[in-house]
């Protein structure tokens, strides 16, 4: 399998880390796979690990260490350091502890790197994401976070199950917050065309009622408690989803994905990251849709940027 051209880097080899190296391998996401820890024993077992693989995934390269030389040239960076959550705790109760690393690594990639995309993955996302742009001074368009794609995954699959079609061909997204404000965006959200709020059973029965609609988004919001109650961390989809935002980066590929980015004046918001339906290629997030929301949604959304604006300037930003 060809591996999409270009260098990626992941900064920081714990599971979710090293997950986003293993699904960009095994997807061909990048020609050389580049992991980074302070842990040196830690980031050498991984890749090591990684690397007894790779007779079986394409033609991609994986290498690491300790030294944030290894970044020079990186076309993409995807920077997973940091704290995760305990069970029960909130992303953004993580600000404070991931904000630090952050202004810590920050300058020092740009350094060896001044010409990559940067993707937050590290929580809270949104927050990290303003922080690294004001830091870093690269355009809002460079430097941006995997947000909702992972949201909008588990809302996919959950709808897809629910109602028996294929995942990619459900059209809905979560948008807002990676975190317990974001919101499904159902006046938009259709199923080949068949608006889904219309979506009828067999028995012609309209399949979803508000209560059930609620409910769905529901289970999305709370899907990574869940999964860390029971496993201490989540780690395969968003290392996924992360592989999947590599690809339309290095692959030019102008693909939607509600990725998180600085807003300038979409929807009247202003230097509050959140993840909206944008189009992601070359050089990072290209353009951020205006997708139509209802009077409910536009409510949830100015909420959402409420509380990632409360605890970005909780940071001093
Ligand atoms: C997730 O949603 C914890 O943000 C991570 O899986």
């Amino acid at each position: 399998m060809a591996a999409q051209a270009g260098k990626l880097v992941v900064v920081g080899a714990g599971a979710v880390g090293s997950s986003v190296a293993y699904a960009a391998l095994i997807r061909g996401s990048a020609r050389e796979v580049v992991l980074y820890d302070i842990d040196q024993a830690k980031v050498e077992a991984e890749v090591l690990d990684l690397a007894h693989g790779t007779q079986f995934t394409g033609a991609s390269s994986i290498t690491g260490g300790t030294d944030l030389a290894l970044a020079a040239g990186a076309d993409i960076v995807v920077i997973t350091a940091g704290a995760k959550q305990r069970p029960g705790q909130t992303r953004l109760e993580l600000a404070g502890t991931n904000a630090r690393i952050l202004e810590n690594l920050m300058p020092r990639l740009t350094e060896q790197a001044p010409e990559a995309v940067y993707v937050l993955v590290t929580n809270p996302c949104d927050v990290l994401t303003v922080i690294a742009q004001r830091i870093s001074g690269l355009p809002a368009g460079r430097v941006f976070a995997s947000g909702t794609v992972l949201d909008t995954s588990r809302l996919r699959w959950l709808l897809g199950e629910r109602i028996g079609v294929s995942r990619s061909s459900v059209h809905a997204y979560i948008v807002g917050e990676h975190g317990d404000t974001e919101f499904p965006l159902w006046a938009c959200a259709t199923i080949g065309g068949v608006p889904l709020r219309d979506w009828r059973a067999d028995d012609g029965s309209l399949a979803f009622t508000p209560e059930s609609l609620e409910a769905l988004a529901h289970n999305v919001r709370t899907a990574a408690y869940r999964v860390i109650e029971g496993k201490g961390a989540t780690n395969y989809a968003i290392g996924l989803s992360a592989a999947r935002i590599v690809e339309a980066v290095l692959g030019r590929e102008d693909a939607v994905l509600p990725v998180s980015s600085v807003l300038s004046g979409q929807y009247g918001l202003h230097g509050v990251a959140l993840s909206l339906p944008s189009v992601v290629g070359a050089g990072g997030v290209r353009r951020v849709l205006e997708v139509p929301m209802d009077d409910g949604e536009l409510a949830r959304l100015g909420r959402s940027a409420e509380a990632l604006r409360a605890s970005a300037q909780s940071l001093g930003y």
